[in-house]
């Protein structure tokens, strides 16, 4: 089914992360997320990324849009087992999320920033030996809206200091049916409906794809990309996390008795999704292949 920018709200990337309804259930998604992509990743720290880093007096490590800072909470407990002693500062534009302070470990800080802000604190600046981003691309809706995030990421680092970046193409949905007997129809034509509405928005996200490239554009140096499929066992905990984003994005349909002509109303779109959980209760599955992770250090 095509789609029309007419039957879709206009997604403002700068709105939907601050919203009042980013509330727990947002947080409770993005917890989920954590989980199933560290069972595809493996790590926390790039293996070579870590092993640069191994020894270091007091690591600093920065969390850009953090989240609810499950990354850095987890990556405190992987750290003290190795007994290295770190500094993880978290930024995000949405503070409603955030453990409070007396539940983080030490060492650890979470601050309200936006990081698409233009300029930074100055105390932040060169000060970090890592700096990691991961499932940023909902806020970035083209290569050109990169740029400054790369900017205030070489920034924040000290010089020698890594970049490590994951992200998914948050404009592609594989729907999987266990058997040709059990229909996904529903489930195709929410990712086609998807599909449609980012496409007529102009947003372009195949960046993500090469993400590597835009680092070494950006004047990062040694820079790599990892490909890794998710695990086949995981497919069910991606459908879940995915059908939230579904429901949650509800909202962004106009409803019948404001556009009675838009070919998918809220209404509509309820409708379907109520369709599409039952195909998922039949086996089939929502899922985005794989995850990139890009490598970049700053120049000495
Ligand atoms: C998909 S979530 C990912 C959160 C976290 N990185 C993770 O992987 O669990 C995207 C995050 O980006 C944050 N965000 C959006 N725009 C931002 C901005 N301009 N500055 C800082 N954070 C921002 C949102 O509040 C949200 O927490």
């Amino acid at each position: 089914m095509a789609t029309s920018s007419t039957e879709f709200k206009e997604y403002d990337q700068a709105q939907y992360w601050v919203a009042p309804a980013r509330n727990f259930r947002s947080s409770a998604r993005l917890h989920l997320q954590h989980f199933l992509v560290q069972n595809t990743l493996g790590y926390l720290l790039e293996p070579a990324v870590e092993k640069s880093v191994a020894g270091f007096q007091q690591l600093k490590v920065a969390d850009l849009a953090c989240g609810n800072g499950v990354w850095l909470t987890e990556l405190h407990s992987h750290l003290a087992k190795n007994n290295t002693i770190a500094q993880l500062d978290g930024f995000d534009i949405n503070p409603v999320n955030f453990p409070d302070p007396a539940f983080l470990p030490s060492g650890m800080t979470l601050k309200k920033v936006d990081i698409l802000a233009g300029s930074l604190p100055a105390e932040l600046k060169g000060v970090y030996d890592v700096v990691h981003i991961r499932a940023f691309d909902s806020v970035i809706r083209n290569a050109e809206a990169l740029k400054p995030v790369l900017t205030i990421t070489m920034e924040l680092l000290k010089p020698g200091g890594f970049l490590q970046w994951e992200e998914m193409r948050g404009d592609s949905w594989i729907i999987d049916s266990p058997s040709p007997q059990t229909s996904k129809e529903a489930c195709n034509i929410i990712a086609n409906v998807l599909k449609g509405a980012v496409r007529a928005q102009g947003i372009q996200k195949d960046w993500v794809d090469v993400l590597d490239t835009h680092l070494a554009a950006s004047g990062f140096q040694n820079t790599r990309l990892l490909v890794q499929e998710k695990r086949k066992q995981d497919f069910k905990g991606w459908t879940e996390d995915y059908l939230m984003v579904w429901e949650e994005i509800t909202d962004l349909f106009s409803p019948k008795a404001t556009s009675p002509d838009a070919p998918m109303t809220r209404e509509t779109w309820v409708d379907l999704f109520a369709k599409g959980v039952k195909e998922t209760e039949q086996g089939v599955v929502v899922h985005q292949g794989r995850i990139m992770t890009a490598i970049g250090q700053k120049p000495l």
